[in-house]
C-alpha cells in the first residue's frame, strides 16, 4: 500500500476477570517471561508508534493501573462486562475521530509486530481490517463469513452459528483495525441480540457491509500468535512459545545454546559473537553478553553486563553488576547489586560481592565477603576474608590499594584502608589503616600449654 496511513490509536481490552486463573491477580497482570501479559501487548502498540493507547479495564482496575504507571496511557472503565463491543465503546470518547483504531486484547500476548503490520498495511485507511486464521479446530471462535468478492460480511460466534457456519475453518482473532468515526457510529448501533445477550464487537462487520464499507480479512499464518490466555496451562504453553522464539532469536544472532529448551529469557538480551549459554541459564532484565562470553550451567544473570571472553562457571548469580573482559567467576559466586569488576578479575567459589569496585587483575578466590569496597589492581584477597562493612546502623567503606595481599581469614573492619602493596597477615582483625608496603598483623601470640588434657566424658 503506497497511501500514507492515518494516525493510529490502540484500544486494548483488558476488563476480563480471568476466573479460570484462580488467582488474586487480574488476568492481564499474570506474567509471561517475567512481564505482565498486558505489558507485552502495550509494547506492540509502542513499537507501532501509536499516538494514543486506551486500556479498557474492569476487574482489579486499580492494581492494573498501578502496575502501568505511565502518564501517556489512557484508561477507560468498563464497570460491567457486557461484551467486546460495549468494552470498545467505553474507550471511544478518548479517541480522535480521524484516527484508525487498532483493537487488541490484553490477554493475547504472542501476537507479533509483523502480523499486525500486515493487517495495517493490507487494510486501506477507509476500510475495516480483521486478522483471521485458518485452523482445523475452529471450535469456540467466531467464524468468518466471506462473500463472492472475498470480503468479510459477517462474523458468527460459536453459540450463534448454524451447522454450515460451524464448518467454516477461518476464525476471528479478535484483532481489528477500524476508522474511528465509523467505529464509534457502529458501536452505538450494536444490539445484544444473540445467544449470550452481549454487545458483540464482531457485529460491526455486518454494519460495515450495510454502509458499503469493505471488510478485509487478513489471514495470519500462525494460530499460536492469536491464542488467548485463560488458565495457567495456556499461560505455561505461551511461556514455552515465547521462550522458543527468544532463544531462536539469540541463536540467529550467533549464540551457541547447549539446549534451547533449557534457557529462559525474561528481558532484553544483547549479545556479541560466539556467546555460549549452558543449560538452565536464566537471563533477566537488561543483560549484555560480550563476544565469547560463556555462561555455565545454572547461572542467573540479572540486569548485568558480562565482558568479552569472560566465563561464569556453574551456579553463579550476578545482579546489577558489570564484569570486564577475560574474567573468571564462580563456580558458586554471588554478585549482589552494584559491583564493577574490571578486566582479568577472578572471583571464586562461595564469594559474595556487593557494591564493590574491583580493579584489573585482582583475585577474590574463596569463601569471602567483599561489600562497599574499592579494591585496587592486582590485589589478592585470601580465603575467608570478610569486609565488616556494617556496624549495626551504618555501612562503611573498605579501600584496598593496588597490589595488596590480604591473608586468609582476615576481618577488615570498615571504615578502613589498606595501603598499596600492603600485606595483611592471616587471621588478623584490622580496624586501623595499614600502611603501604608493610606487613601488618593483629594476632594474639601463639602459646602451647604443657600438661593440658582433653576433657573426657563423665561416666553415667
Ligand atoms: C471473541 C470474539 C470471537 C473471537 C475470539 C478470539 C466477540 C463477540 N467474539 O470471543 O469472535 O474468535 O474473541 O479470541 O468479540 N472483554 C472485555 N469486556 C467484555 C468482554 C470481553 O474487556 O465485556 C475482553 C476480554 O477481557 C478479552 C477480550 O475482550 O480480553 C475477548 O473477550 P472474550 O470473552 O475472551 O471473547 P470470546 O468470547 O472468546
Ligand atoms: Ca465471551
Amino acid at each position: 500500500m503506497t497511501t500514507t496511513s492515518a494516525p493510529l490509536s490502540v484500544v486494548i481490552l483488558a476488563a476480563g476477570r480471568g476466573t479460570r486463573m484462580k488467582s488474586r491477580l487480574p488476568k492481564v497482570l499474570q506474567t509471561l517471561a517475567g512481564r505482565p501479559l498486558l505489558g507485552h501487548v502495550l509494547e506492540l502498540g509502542a513499537t507501532l508508534s501509536a499516538e494514543q493507547t486506551v486500556i479498557v479495564y474492569g476487574h482489579g482496575g486499580d492494581a492494573v493501573k498501578a502496575a502501568f504507571d505511565d502518564p501517556a496511557l489512557r484508561w477507560a472503565e468498563q464497570a460491567e462486562q457486557l461484551g467486546t463491543g460495549h468494552a470498545v465503546l467505553q474507550a471511544m470518547d478518548q479517541i480522535d475521530p480521524s484516527h484508525r483504531v487498532l483493537i487488541l486484547c490484553g490477554d493475547v500476548p504472542l501476537l507479533t509486530l509483523e502480523t499486525v503490520r500486515r493487517l495495517l498495511d493490507e487494510t486501506p485507511n477507509d476500510a475495516v481490517g480483521v486478522l483471521t486464521v485458518r485452523t482445523p479446530k475452529p471450535h469456540g471462535y467466531g467464524r468468518i463469513v466471506r462473500n463472492d468478492n472475498n470480503h468479510v460480511v459477517a462474523i458468527v460466534e460459536q453459540k450463534d452459528a448454524s451447522e454450515a457456519q460451524q464448518a467454516i475453518d477461518e476464525i476471528n482473532s479478535g484483532v481489528f483495525v477500524v476508522p474511528a468515526a465509523l467505529l464509534d457510529q457502529w458501536l452505538r448501533a450494536i444490539e445484544p441480540k444473540n445467544a449470550q445477550g452481549e454487545y458483540y464487537l464482531t457485529d460491526i462487520v455486518g454494519l460495515a457491509a450495510n454502509d458499503d464499507v469493505a471488510v478485509h480479512g487478513v489471514v495470519g499464518d500462525d494460530i499460536e500468535e492469536i491464542t488467548g490466555i485463560n488458565d495457567r496451562i495456556q499461560l505455561a504453553e505461551a511461556e514455552c512459545i515465547f521462550q522458543r522464539r527468544a532463544v531462536n532469536a539469540l541463536m540467529r544472532e550467533g549464540v551457541q545454546v547447549a539446549d534451547p529448551y533449557r534457557v529462559d529469557i525474561r528481558g532484553k538480551v544483547t549479545v556479541g559473537q560466539d556467546v555460549f549459554l549452558d543449560v538452565n541459564t536464566v537471563l533477566i532484565g537488561d543483560v549484555t553478553l560480550g563476544d565469547g562470553a560463556k555462561i555455565g550451567p545454572n547461572c542467573v544473570v540479572i540486569d548485568s553486563t558480562i565482558g568479552a571472553e569472560t566465563e561464569l562457571f556453574p551456579n553463579c548469580v550476578v545482579e546489577q553488576s558489570t564484569i570486564g573482559a577475560h574474567s573468571l567467576i564462580g563456580p558458586f559466586a554471588r554478585l549482589r547489586p552494584l559491583n564493577e569488576l574490571a578486566d582479568r578479575t577472578k572471583v571464586g567459589n562461595f564469594v559474595e560481592l556487593k557494591k564493590s569496585v574491583i580493579a584489573e587483575g585482582s583475585k577474590v578466590n574463596h569463601l569471602t565477603y567483599v561489600g562497599d569496597s574499592l579494591v585496587g589492581k592486582n590485589v589478592n584477597i585470601g580465603a575467608g576474608t570478610i569486609t565488616c562493612n556494617y556496624d549495626g546502623a551504618n555501612k562503611h567503606q573498605t579501600i584496598i590499594g593496588d597490589g595488596a595481599f590480604i591473608g586468609s581469614g582476615v576481618e577488615l573492619v570498615a571504615p578502613v584502608e589498606i595501603g598499596t602493596g600492603a600485606t595483611i597477615g592471616a587471621g588478623s582483625t584490622i580496624s586501623k589503616s595499614a600502611p603501604d608496603h608493610q606487613l601488618t598483623l593483629e594476632r594474639a601470640r601463639q602459646r602451647s600449654i604443657e600438661g593440658w588434657e582433653r576433657p573426657v566424658k563423665k561416666p553415667k
